[in-house]
């Protein structure tokens, strides 16, 4: 039994763009945000933005302060102009291709012509562009049945749209009917290339599975016309909204079933069906492979190969300071580091546990018991090493300690949040990145220097700049990761201020200077020969960049565990270079 996901399975670009946008305006807003009817035809989405304080109404009255939005799917342009009249802050999520449609429909009704919309009456897309056409000639077709019955005039000036999610063949089919009648007729390709992409993309498959699945709202148009498009070809089909359904389906009968999502659809529950789905499949495997990938998943889910990356980078500090190492400082860096991610994972409440990864997410629920303690623990005894290296090793890693546990906490009391602006730490604007960064250079550099015997300033500002750096690249890579793959990232992380486009371009120029910076301070003899080698290894991590385009293709665990290995191999490389020199 094998399982293919569809390659354009998930989230479309108008989806994407308007929960970023709303998730974006929640982090920087005090007052009320409540979107006008659901911001995409999603369940759990609209659960998710629940947790965000990001209320959802069908009842225009409903709002009445704070800011309104407009949904992906658009609505009439008299709705718009009537919550701005009220002085409300207004965020228009409305997708560009449907924002279109309605301007066609605005433009060629005010010409005088009369509008055709092939689509469902009662879909809210299909709403906002009747009610764009401001009382105007407009009628709604489900079939050319229903446009003959409309009695049009032959000589009428007729535009013909269709619902941007609307079945390619069946429009075409209403075309070919409505041509050569009307001398006067204009028509539009209305139907979004996402929904057109998704569906070729199903009929495709389907030529080569015997079962398929269709993941997403029972309320979602397209998600149903995918499972209706697969029915009709006469495959058995289940249309399932959550993981948990799988339970009650059968697939032993068939050798490969097809996967595939609507476009409101979010990863992180196509994520956790296939994690489902994977796992049946494994079942299958020889037990001895699936027992060694259950071991290498469980080592990136507790983050130890994210430990062992960081004490690897401490020793590359230590070489760059050219300090001896010492192991007690690559354990207390190790188990810092081990200890931020894991309790953080516990510290994450509502709508950040959204983000994670479903099976770290598994993992997390079915051994918290003794995570805990591991968490706990290391962070102890990192701390009880520092303590042991010097009184300010030890107040550097209390202090990195504090603040990073408290990071995820509402530490400002709500009645405070007018004045201080943030309730956590975590609310504030790329805090993440830029925490992450300072902690762990902080903590892998600066205790050893205060316990070597020679200190050379220069040294430790450079060295914990080519730290700060490289851990602020990873960092926002694994983010700009995540929101390639729909996991919502929030306003803590820099993709979602700058967004994806800028944000690769930002790494790119960071990896280049850093390697540029290297190779100077290496020709000008301010960093040791380590710096020439390293500038070259900080070039590997373009491929890393381009991962980030092809995030479906790529489990969360097996990414950062290939991260955590390119850190690891700068750690070896500080190790053959002392040992060679
Ligand atoms: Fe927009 Fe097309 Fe998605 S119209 S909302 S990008 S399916």
């Amino acid at each position: 039994m094998k399982f293919v996901l569809a390659e354009s399975a998930g989230f479309c670009f108008g989806v994407r763009r308007a929960v970023d946008m709303v998730l974006s305006e929640s982090g920087s807003r005090h007052e009320r945000i409540t979107t006008y009817g659901p911001l995409v035809h999603n369940p759990q989405v609209i659960e998710l933005l629940k947790l965000r304080d990001i209320g959802c109404t069908d009842n225009l009255d409903d709002i009445r302060s704070g800011m309104a939005v407009i949904r992906t799917h658009g609505v009439p342009p008299p709705v718009i102009e009537e919550l701005s009249a009220r002085g409300l802050a207004l965020l228009d999520a409305t997708c560009p291709k449907v924002r279109a449609v309605q301007t066609t429909v605005e433009r060629q009704a005010a010409e005088g012509r009369t509008i055709v919309i092939f689509g469902d009456a009662e879909h809210p897309e299909v709403v906002g562009l009747v009610g764009a056409a401001r009382g105007r000639p407009c009628f709604v077709v489900r079939d050319e049945a229903e446009f003959d019955a409309l009695g049009l005039s032959p000589d009428a000036p007729l535009t013909l749209v269709a619902q941007t999610t609307a079945n390619r063949e069946r429009y075409q089919q209403l075309i070919e009917h409505v041509q050569p009648k009307f001398a006067r007729l204009e028509v539009r390709h209305t139907i979004c290339n996402a929904t057109e992409l998704k569906q070729e993309e199903v009929r495709d498959l389907a030529k080569h599975v015997q079962a398929m699945l269709v993941v997403g709202g029972r309320n979602s148009g397209n998600t149903r016309r995918l499972a209706a498009i697969t029915e009709e070809l006469g495959l058995p089909t289940w249309q399932i909204e959550v993981a948990e359904e799988l339970e009650g389906i059968d697939f032993t009968p068939y050798d490969k079933v097809g996967v595939t999502a609507g476009a409101s659809t979010p990863s992180w529950i196509i994520d956790r069906v296939m994690t489902r789905l994977r796992e049946l499949e494994e079942e299958e495997l020889r037990p001895g492979r699936a027992r060694a990938r259950r071991l290498l998943e469980a080592l990136a889910a507790t983050h130890a190969t994210t430990g062992l990356a960081a004490g690897s980078l401490a020793y590359v500090g230590a070489a760059l300071l050219g300090v001896p190492f010492r192991f007690d400082f690559f354990l207390l860096v190790a188990l810092y580091v081990l200890s931020m991610h894991v309790l953080n994972r516990f510290t994450e409440t509502g709508v950040d546990k959204f983000r994670d990864d479903p099976k770290r997410q598994t993992f997390y629920r079915r051994h918290t018991l003794w995570l805990w303690p591991v968490g706990l623990g290391s962070g102890l005894v990192s701390i009880w090493l520092g303590f042991h290296l010097g009184v300010i090793p030890f107040l550097i890693v209390l202090a990195a300690s504090i603040v990073g546990v408290l990071y995820s906490v509402r530490v400002v009391p709500k009645s405070w949040m007018g004045v201080f602006g943030f309730r956590r730490l975590k609310d504030l604007a790329a805090s993440k990145n830029v925490f992450i960064a300072s902690a762990w250079a902080l903590v892998s550099i600066f205790p050893l220097f205060f316990v070597a015997e020679t200190r050379d300033w220069r040294r430790l500002i450079l060295a914990f700049l080519f730290l700060f750096m490289v851990t602020g690249i990873r960092s926002v890579f694994l983010d700009l990761s995540d929101m390639a793959a729909d996991r919502l990232v929030g306003r803590e992380t820099v993709p979602l201020i700058f967004g994806p486009q800028r944000t690769r371009t930002l790494l790119r120029f960071s990896i280049v200077g850093l390697a540029a910076g290297l190779f100077v301070t290496a020709a000008l003899g301010w960093l040791p020969g380590l710096a020439w080698p390293l500038a070259v290894w900080i070039l590997g991590e373009f491929l890393l960049v381009e991962f980030t385009r092809w995030p479906a293709k790529m489990a969360t665990l097996k990414r950062d565990m290939i991260v955590d290995l390119h850190f690891i191999v700068a750690g070896l490389l500080a190790l053959t270079w002392r040992w060679a020199g």
